[in-house]
């Protein structure tokens, strides 16, 4: 195949997403737009990708940067012709140009490369869809024999021409070489004095070079986002291919329409993925996982058999979390950047785990808090038991061995230490490290006074 170079034209304001946001920069599937269309440009394998930016071009610049991608400013944006004449000096003169809209996130690189190939380096190519009301688009013109000789803008076209289906869908791929050529000729003398790179149909028919057709699969793939109601229908249409792409894989969703994956969602078999889940970052869900429902989940790595509840939040940020085989996490459970659970290891509901590692077999079942720990084998640690790892200042380190139980509604202010099989009597505040196969209890007597009267309400006036 011939050299690709990609234009993505990306400098339109979107006013209508009447958001200080860069229209380019709204995010779909967890990724800005114009992510998206970089990557379709990476997949058709280009040499140079050339991003016009205009409004908010330092942010939009900020966000693209990316080895193999340069930027061209377009000030001010005098049209989508005007647009390509920028990228002109960054084109190698040979090959093939495809010209891409930052605004338009789903287009598949099968699509894009099909047009590449039906440009050949020879051949002017279009991508045009008919549908039943084509108003506001470019229409594609064809003479008795079929063959395109024309686009009309919208605004320019007769009532007659409006009648067309078929629209341009403002992707093409056109022999560089030429296409540079044809830029150099544009005007702008049209109803709305912009330079249009429609225009470069005309001249390819002028000068004898075929024009050619090619089509999407779906009218999503070629549909722009101009409104917040506009990425919202491409978010589901985005996360139904997801959802359908997940379960050819064999994962079982309770409702394809319920699950939304701002990331990377890494399947093994028999998995299981209740209603109203989010993935986000990267996932990666081992075999035999169940998901129940509403669950959050981002940057985090679940073992083969783990059981997730219902109404957990799990969010490894940077440092990932860790889920062990078998391990069984929720209802309503938190784990936090940094914990690490291993295989058989319970956490119950409305326990906080963070930057803590739990080994084989160990318990929390009931509200609870674990930060900067190290918590051993079989470990039981009791409802309503706290580390206490900040003094206000630092963090300090709780180590708990293997085999301790430690009580309910247990306070262990850190750094300390807990001996291996010891036992910690409930409701104590535990501040002095604890002997192996100790028991230690640090909390107020218990006073009994017998035959006790309890107060008893004054009668009233
Ligand atoms: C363009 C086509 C029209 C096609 C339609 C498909 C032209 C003249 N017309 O319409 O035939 O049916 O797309 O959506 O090309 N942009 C710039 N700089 C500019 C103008 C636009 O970067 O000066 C960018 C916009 O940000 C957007 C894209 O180009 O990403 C298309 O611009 P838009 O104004 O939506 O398209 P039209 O010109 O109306
Ligand atoms: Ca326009």
């Amino acid at each position: 195949m011939a050299e690709v170079d990609v234009v993505i034209m990306a400098a339109g304001k979107g006013t209508r997403m009447k958001s200080k946001l860069p229209k380019v920069l709204h995010r779909l599937g967890g990724r800005a737009l114009l992510a998206h269309v970089v990557h379709t440009a990476q997949q058709v394998g280009a040499t140079r990708t050339i991003i016009v930016t205009g409004h908010g071009a330092p942010l939009v610049e900020a966000a693209a940067a990316a080895p193999g991608i340069s930027f061209v400013r377009q000030e001010p944006q005098l049209g989508t012709g005007h647009a390509v004449q920028q990228a002109v000096p960054h084109l190698s003169g040979e090959g093939v140009t495809l010209i891409l809209n930052g605004d338009v996130p789903l287009i598949q690189a099968r699509t894009a490369r099909e047009l590449v190939m039906a440009c050949g380096g020879q051949r002017l190519a279009l991508l045009t869809l008919s549908v039943a009301d084509a108003s506001g688009y470019g229409r594609i013109l064809r003479d008795e024999a079929g063959a395109v000789t024309g686009i009309v803008e919208h605004k320019d076209a007769t009532p007659a021409q409006r009648e067309i289906r078929e629209f341009y869908t403002g992707v093409m791929a056109a022999p560089s070489g030429l296409l540079k050529a044809w830029l150099a000729r544009l005007t702008n003398n049209n109803s709305q004095g912009e330079y249009y790179l429609t225009d470069v149909v005309a001249m390819a028919v002028a000068d004898g070079v075929a024009v050619v057709a090619a089509h999407p699969q779906s009218e999503a793939e070629v549909t722009g986002v101009n409104s917040p109601l506009q990425l919202a229908e491409l978010e589901r249409v985005f996360q139904m291919r997801q959802a359908r792409q997940l379960m050819v894989h064999g994962v079982r969703l309770a409702d394809p329409a319920r699950l939304d994956v701002r990331g990377e969602l890494l399947c093994g078999s028999d998995v299981e993925i209740d209603v109203n889940c989010i993935f986000e970052g990267r996932v990666t869900l081992g075999d035999g996982v169940r998901i129940g429902a509403n669950c959050a989940i981002a940057n985090a790595a679940i073992a083969a058999g783990a059981v997730i509840h219902p109404f957990t939040h799990i969010d490894g940020e940077a440092l990932g979390v860790q889920v062990g085989e078998g391990a069984l996490v929720g209802p309503f459970a938190r784990l936090r950047p940094g914990a690490q659970l291993g295989a058989e290891v319970h956490i119950g509901n409305f326990v906080e785990v963070k930057n803590s590692t739990l080994a084989r077999g160990a318990k929390a079942n009931h509200l609870a808090y674990l930060g900067d720990a190290t918590v051993g084998e079989r470990v039981n640690y009791g409802a309503g038991s706290i580390t206490a790892n900040y003094d206000g200042a630092n963090k300090h380190k709780t180590v708990i061995e293997d085999d301790v139980h430690i009580g309910s509604n247990t306070v262990l202010v850190a750094p300390v230490t807990i001996g291996k099989g010891s036992t910690v009597g409930g409701g104590s505040t535990i501040t002095k490290d604890t002997a192996a196969g100790s028991l230690a209890v640090a909390r107020g007597k218990q006073v009994t006074i017998a035959n006790w009267q309890r107060p008893v309400k004054k009668p009233k006036g």
